[in-house]
């Protein structure tokens, strides 16, 4: 059980695993702020002001969750990846995190742990001949979180985390696992994030169910 005032706040927690992760946060007796892109606390991860308003609105966290994520060309090959694509999801899935923890790292308590919910289709040593976009930008996603846990090791642990194939909208209805235990392991890998990289799966990114997973 986390001290009674162990606060965590998910980005992007309007629908799917965001969501998920917020009801299991608080099963787990978390204090936890979900942000949606027209809720309060209002966060667009492309919006510089609605980014920079976040510390105020939200103070001190232990645990931040940067889950917001765009998959602009899904089912998409070489011939049909266009740059608006590539900009979306660098925009999202890159800009994005980087300017969120970039604005929170004030507010990150003693302690506290940074989770960036990556993908293991950001794997460089499994390329695949489509969703360009979307790989290189989760690539990236998981380059930032090791580079982040030396940064900021030894007050904050940070690590990256594939979620699993997840029965969202980005994952479809045939996808293997439910948000509710993807939700399950992530939180048990946040718990278990350690600062810099030596430590259990920080800078180093983790399934849902605790599996190492190359870079
Ligand atoms: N589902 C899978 O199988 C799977 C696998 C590997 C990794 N992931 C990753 O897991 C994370 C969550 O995925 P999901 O399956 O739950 O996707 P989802 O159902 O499509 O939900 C995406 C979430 O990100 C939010 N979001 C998108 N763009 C945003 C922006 N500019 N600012 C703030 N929030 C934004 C959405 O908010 P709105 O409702 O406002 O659009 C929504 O809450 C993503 O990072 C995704 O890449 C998912």
């Amino acid at each position: 059980m986390p001290r009674s005032e162990s606060r965590a706040l998910i980005v992007g927690a309007s629908r799917g695993i965001g969501a998920a992760l917020v009801a299991e946060g608080r099963a787990r007796g978390w204090d936890v702020i979900g942000t949606t892109r027209d809720g309060d606390p209002a966060v667009d991860v492309t919006d510089a002001a609605s980014v920079a308003a976040l510390p105020g609105r939200v103070g001190e966290v232990d645990l931040l969750v940067c889950n917001a994520g765009v998959y602009p060309d899904k089912g998409v090959d070489l011939d049909g990846t266009t740059d608006e694509m590539m900009r979306m999801a660098m925009e999202v899935n890159v800009v994005g995190v980087f300017a969120v923890v970039r604005a929170m790292r004030p507010c990150l308590r003693d302690g506290a742990k940074v989770a960036i919910v990556s993908s293991q289709m950001g794997i460089s040593a499994r390329p695949a001949p489509n969703a360009f976009a979307y790989r290189a930008s989760k690539a990236a996603a998981t380059n930032l979180a090791a580079n982040l846990a030396v940064a900021l090791a030894p007050k904050v642990a940070v690590g990256a985390f594939h979620p699993g194939w997840v029965r969202t909208d980005m994952g479809g209805s045939s996808a293997a696992v439910s948000p509710e235990e993807s939700a399950k392991g992530l939180w048990d890998g946040f718990a278990a994030l350690e600062p810099g990289l030596t430590g259990a799966g920080s800078g180093v990114i983790r399934s849902y169910d605790g599996t190492p997973l190359p870079f």
